[in-house]
Formats: C-alpha cells, sequence, structure tokens
C-alpha cells in the first residue's frame, strides 16, 4: 500500500521536523552533553507508529496542524526517553537502539539517565504548549502524564522486572503489556482525537482501536526479540531470554501468540468503522502483523 507508506513517511518526516526544533540549544552552552544525548536519542530514528496515530486521530477529527504535531512530538520525546532507561544496565541491559549504540554506551550511564529525565520533562512543556483551549490543554497534559506514569508505561515497566525469571500468569501478562506499551500507544489516539475536540463516540472507538493494537504490537515485539532480524530491528533479538522474560510469546509459543496478535489486530480494525476515511488506520493495524523491525 503505497499511499499509506508515504503517508507513514509524511508524518515521520512532520514530527522530526518539529522535533529538532524543539531540541535547538546553543552549541557552546554548559549542558550541551545532554542535549547531544537527547538528540542522538529522539532525533530521526523510530518508526514513529506513536506520532502517527496522535497525527491521524487528529486529522480525522479536524485538529490543526500545529497542535497535532507538538502533541505527536510531546508523546514522541516520553517513548524515547523509556527507551533510553529500558536500555540501560540495571533495566534490559541492552547494548544497540534504533541501529547504534544506546544512549548510555554513547553517552555514559548518568548522562543517559539525565538525558531520559530531561526529555520526559520537555515533553510535558511541549504538550502544554499545543495552542489549545486551557481547558483541552490540562486534559492532554493529565492524559498524557497518567499514560506516563505508574499507572501507565513506568508500572507496566515496574511488573515487567518484578516477573523477570519467574513465571508470569496470562492475565498479569495483558496488564503488564497494557501498561508498558499500551499505555502510550492509546494517549497518542487520545491525543489526537483531543486536539480535533472529538465527542464521546469518536474518542470511544479510537481508543477500542488502540487498545487492540498496543497489545498486538507489544506480542509483535516479544515474537520479533525471538524470530526477529537484529540487523533489521536496530536492537539486539534474544534480550528477553537472557533476562529471563515470560513473554507472550514464550508462554504460549511463537505460532500462539502470532495467532492472538491476528485477533487483535481484527479487533481493532473493527474499531475504524467509526471514522469514514479510515485506510491509514486499517494499514497501520495490519503493518503490526507484517512487520520486521
Ligand atoms: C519499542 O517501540 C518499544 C516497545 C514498546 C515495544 P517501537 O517498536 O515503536 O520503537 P521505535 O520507536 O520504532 O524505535
Ligand atoms: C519496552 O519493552 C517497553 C518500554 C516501555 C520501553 P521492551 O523492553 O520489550 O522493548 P524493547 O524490545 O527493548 O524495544
Ligand atoms: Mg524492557
Ligand atoms: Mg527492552
Ligand atoms: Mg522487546
Amino acid at each position: 500500500m503505497k499511499q499509506y507508506e508515504e503517508q507513514l513517511k509524511l508524518y515521520a518526516n512532520q514530527v522530526n521536523d518539529a522535533l529538532r526544533e524543539r531540541l535547538r540549544f546553543r552549541p557552546d552552552c554548559e549542558q550541551i552533553i545532554v542535549v547531544d544525548a537527547m538528540r542522538y536519542s529522539l532525533l530521526d530514528a523510530g518508526k514513529r507508529i506513536r506520532a502517527a496515530l496522535v497525527l491521524e486521530f487528529g486529522r480525522l477529527c479536524g485538529a490543526s496542524r500545529e497542535s497535532a504535531t507538538a502533541l505527536a512530538c510531546a508523546v514522541e520525546m516520553v517513548h524515547a526517553y523509556s527507551l533510553i532507561h529500558d536500555d540501560l544496565p540495571c533495566m534490559d541491559d541492552d547494548d544497540f537502539r534504533r541501529g547504534k549504540p544506546s544512549c548510555h554506551k554513547a553517552f555514559g550511564e548518568a548522562n543517559a539517565l539525565l538525558a531520559g529525565d530531561a526529555l520526559l520533562t520537555l515533553a510535558f512543556e511541549t504538550a502544554a504548549s499545543a495552542s489549545l483551549d486551557a481547558e483541552l490543554t490540562v486534559e492532554a497534559v493529565k492524559a498524557l502524564a497518567k499514560a506516563a506514569g505508574v499507572q501507565g508505561m513506568v508500572g507496566g515497566q515496574v511488573i515487567d522486572l518484578a516477573y523477570e525469571g519467574r513465571e508470569i500468569p496470562l492475565a498479569v501478562l495483558d496488564t503488564l503489556y497494557a501498561l508498558k506499551t499500551g499505555a502510550l500507544l492509546r494517549v497518542s489516539a487520545h491525543l489526537g482525537c483531543l486536539a480535533g475536540n472529538a465527542g464521546r463516540e469518536l474518542q470511544e472507538a479510537a481508543d477500542g482501536y488502540a487498545r487492540a493494537y498496543g497489545l498486538a504490537f507489544q506480542i509483535t515485539d516479544d515474537i520479533l526479540d525471538i524470530v526477529g532480524d537484529a540487523a533489521k530491528l536496530g536492537k539486539p533479538v534474544g534480550s528477553d531470554a537472557e533476562n529471563q522474560k515470560t513473554t507472550y510469546a514464550v508462554l504460549v509459543g511463537v505460532e500462539q501468540a502470532r495467532q492472538r496478535a491476528r485477533e487483535l489486530i481484527a479487533e481493532a480494525k473493527k474499531y475504524t468503522a467509526k471514522f469514514e476515511d479510515n485506510g491509514f488506520l486499517n494499514w497501520l493495524a495490519d503493518l503490526v502483523l507484517t512487520r520486521d523491525h
């Protein structure tokens, strides 16, 4: 589907340009080392799936380009921070990310930690300046904070670490995925709708889509950690096994995991019927099942 591939590229370029603008600092400033680390991990890499969700739901709900772009940047900043910290020796201890040495390998642990912290805080500065009405701005900032925090991504990472080395019950695994990965994908869809001040029906459809999409996305990530190609992924394979994580693919086997991902993607696509112009959303959902990076 060339047209949608092109659209994803356009969205990625749009957000990359805006992110670059937001990371302009004087090269002679004393803290430039951490700015360089932020740039290194944030700019010009990553599939920009979360940004694409913000921008596409924003487009479907009539958001202004400026507001949707700012919110897309904010989510990608939170995501990049989560990856920097996820790779640290005290977490997954992975040396490669997005096709190059992980942030802590390139800049040292302390700078990687601080670059993550700085990206997280810059995300909220960015979301707060998205040129929305005051009420919508507060709602956006609250939603992003919840999705990033202990009731969202951080909470999922805590559960992920807590179950290293022991088998995780399936129901807990679903919660873990919904939090560590699903929360940021869901809030991306939510922020896009919010930027367009969408009504409840569209918000709920977007949320149903993103909820199923998020679970399928992490299941695929786990499958790729077993059968993927590190060169294509730009990150190591076998990391989960090394850290003794009982992922979905380990628990039920790769084939059954693929089947579950297919079911979830079918479920996600049911929700797109609420949007007339849903070609991109359906394509993006199917991409989860065929992606190799
Ligand atoms: C990787 O996310 C971490 C997970 C939540 C599975 P992505 O696969 O979206 O990573 P990038 O942004 O494309 O590098
Ligand atoms: C990460 O899950 C989710 C985050 C919140 C960063 P993984 O640890 O499986 O992600 P990768 O495989 O390192 O990208
Ligand atoms: Mg991890
Ligand atoms: Mg990891
Ligand atoms: Mg993984």
